[in-house]
């Protein structure tokens, strides 16, 4: 017979429908003192079927919260120069407390130089280094979307992170690098970070007491990577496609979830782990930008 253990379940969704809650009560307030309502301006360039995806989840969230919200698209041709103009157009616009830039963009347009291009203090998704600086400081600006929410299920699932190894799989400027800097200056971890030039990845995974993989590798993790006891966190979204899927596709997590929860203190599921709760940060950080502008 096989041994089965107990793992608790993070349920990012039910965590994003919690935050979401209270968001919606601080709109409500809001309008009750007839202050404004927070307006989210969101970017899209191109037809990615993913960013659409992610897109409409974020205009959904919107309206269920109450903000105003406003999409542009423009096609995958648009110059960078003329991308910079409309940025600069809603940077200007005071009806608008916060927008984002859906990533991924063309190749002939920089990411680097767009987001430069936002107001840090519009900038909701917390990817200029401006806001990206202020993780380090007492006082954080906005802060990166996914990472404050990973934050936010370790804090709200009592995950004690003090003086825990921690171990990041992934580097990214939008995930690992941020959480890094996060788990240090407020989880007081210990933290180390992998990417593809990492000699024996396993030998690394297999100290975490809390596992974070942000790498869009399907199966990357598998059950002889992680601790016994391991609290893990996948990050990983990936579209696979196959004529079984509903819709044509499944999302997939980086860690095979099947082998790999049964040896978990805790585990996200994908989807319903990070995803909501990336959308739920980013709905705080836009209130927070407009009490910011709009006191
Ligand atoms: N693409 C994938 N994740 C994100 C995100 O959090 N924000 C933006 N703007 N683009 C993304």
């Amino acid at each position: 017979m096989t041994e089965t253990k107990d793992y608790t379940l993070i349920d990012g969704r039910k965590v994003s429908i919690d935050i979401k809650a209270e968001i919606s009560a601080k709109v409500a307030e809001r309008k009750k003192l007839n202050k404004k309502v927070p307006h989210l301006a969101i970017i899209l360039v191109g037809d990615d079927g993913a960013s659409q995806t992610y897109v409409d989840y974020k205009v959904k969230a919107c309206k269920e919260v109450g903000f105003h919200y406003t999409m542009m698209r423009f096609a995958d041709t648009i110059s960078e120069e003329k991308l910079m103009k409309h940025i600069d157009h809603v940077n200007n616009d005071e009806d608008v407390d916060g927008f984002i830039v859906q990533l991924p963009l063309p190749a002939h347009i920089s990411v680097e130089k767009i987001t430069e291009k936002i107001r840090s203090d519009k900038d909701v998704d917390g990817f200029t280094n401006h806001n990206f600086g202020s993780i380090i400081s007492k006082n954080p600006l906005l802060l990166p979307a996914t990472p404050f929410g990973i934050m936010e299920l370790l804090r709200r699932y009592n995950i004690e992170t003090q003086g825990k190894n921690c171990v990041i799989v992934g580097a990214s400027r939008l995930v690992g690098a941020p959480l890094s800097m996060m788990l240090v200056q407020q989880g007081h971890a210990t933290v180390t970070i992998c990417h593809k030039y990492t000699v024996d990845l396993k030998s690394i995974t297999q100290q975490a007491d809390i596992l974070v993989v942000a790498v869009g590798k399907p199966g990357l993790i598998t059950a002889d990577m992680v601790k016994e006891g391991a609290a893990v966190i996948d990050v990983g979204t990936t579209r696979v496609e196959g004529p079984q899927f509903k819709n044509g596709y499944s999302l997939k997590g980086d860690v095979e979830f099947k082998d790999v929860s049964p040896k978990c203190s805790f585990i996200t599921p994908v989807p319903g782990g990070v995803g909501p709760m990336t959308i739920a940060s980013l709905l705080l950080n836009t209130l927070k930008a407009a009490e910011n502008l709009n006191p």
